[in-house]
């Protein structure tokens, strides 16, 4: 960001924030960005083509002569995936002023007990949980904000488009479950004797696809992602289970429902299977988020005056852009990406659909930031 010739501020938890001051630099900045972490085993493009994307497109404007009247502003996210803290967009979620986020991390910690602050501190941001929020952004704070990433979907590569316009994200919920029995030995307990744990969580995953489907639309989805037993030995019956599940759809009251019926599924395996459920929480359950219509129509005139085609789609993974949506009129662009893989190693995005998007960013951060 430095070397785009960007003022750089990093805030407490490490979101990073490259600004242009344009022509009127009181004036509320247009952002983009995205996220440069990953999921274990994942592929390279989910995020990073948002945030070098972003500083490219910059780049372009800069090189063209263009003088934005309104400042822009390149963002790179904090932890967008859950991975270490069990929290999605948790750089994100912040900026939008999540008091119940905050809390929360004042107490977590990963899965070597490192708490969150300790890690913050170390990785050289703040360990004060007082400075939590000081994240939180006003509202107003950006007149638009637009995320570049790959679609993560087969759709634009299958019909040979471009370009996709985001009209909605759907909305994400995830559950963490454990379940306790009485563990034992393998051979001698006998199998009218026992309350496996392992199994209760088997039956809820199972319970989990049911409950999905069962929903009558394809556009419900559910995944247990996590599932780890206590204490993990082959000749030892398992006392503890763990798991974590995803679950998201574009209709918030559907996708409700199916984690009440998870949480019902829950209470009936403790009494089938006589185990504990030691835990049951609802980590989060976001409601979806809707782009801005101008933003779209920005994205749109971009698209077509740089004669690239382009389809209005629905984005089904989450991105930062679900909370930067609470902060200001949010957009999203997506690019073509090979099979529609992501979170996989195989996720591949080529360089011309990625200057495509750069091209098309780029554009519609001149046409926001002039008006
Ligand atoms: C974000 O990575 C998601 O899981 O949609
Ligand atoms: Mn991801
Ligand atoms: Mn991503
Ligand atoms: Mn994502």
């Amino acid at each position: 960001m430095e070397l785009a010739g960007l003022s750089v501020r990093e805030d407490a938890v490490g979101n990073i924030f490259g600004r242009w001051d344009g022509l009127e630099p009181e004036l509320a900045a247009v952002a983009t960005g995205s996220h440069i972490d990953a999921i274990p085993y994942s592929g390279k493009y989910d995020g990073v083509v948002g945030v070098l994307g972003a500083i490219e497109a910059i780049r372009v404007l800069k090189r063209s002569g263009f003088k934005p009247r309104r400042p822009l502003e390149v963002i790179s996210f904090t932890s967008e995936e859950p991975t270490r803290f069990g929290i999605g967009c948790l750089g994100s979620r912040l900026l939008a002023g999540s008091e119940d986020l905050a809390n929360s991390l004042k107490t977590s910690t990963d899965i070597q007990n490192i708490s969150f602050l300790d890690a913050a501190g170390s990785a050289g941001y703040s360990k004060n949980e007082d400075d939590l929020s000081s994240v939180f952004l006003k509202k107003g704070t950006y007149s638009a904000f637009v995320e570049l990433h790959i679609e993560q979907g087969p759709i634009l590569e299958d019909e040979g488009i471009s370009i996709g316009i985001v009209t909605a994200i759907a909305a994400p919920a995830s559950l963490t479950v454990e379940f306790e029995g009485n563990g034992g030995h393998a051979g001698a307990a006998l199998m009218p004797n026992r309350n496996d744990a392992g199994l209760a969580a088997s039956e809820l995953a199972l319970a989990v696809e049911r409950h999905v489907l069962d929903s009558g639309s394809i556009d419900t989805v559910g995944t247990v992602g996590i599932l780890e037993l206590h204490p993990g030995a082959i000749n030892s019956i398992p006392s503890k289970s763990h798991l974590e599940i995803d679950t998201r759809d574009i209709d918030e009251e559907r996708r409700n429902k199916v984690v009440e019926k998870i949480h019902q599924s829950a209470i009936k395996i403790t009494k089938t299977r006589g185990v504990k459920l030691s835990d049951f929480r609802v980590i989060n359950q976001d409601p979806p988020a809707i782009s801005d219509e101008a933003v779209i129509k920005a994205v749109e005139t971009a698209t077509k005056e740089l004669n690239l085609t382009s389809k209005l789609m629905i984005s089904r993974a989450y991105h930062d852009s679900l909370f930067m949506a609470r902060l200001s009129p949010m957009g999203m662009i997506f690019i073509p990406c090979y099979k529609g893989y992501s979170h996989k190693p195989e996720e591949f995005a080529t360089i011309e659909d990625m200057s495509n998007g750069v091209k098309v960013l780029a554009l519609t951060l001149a046409k926001l930031s002039s008006q």
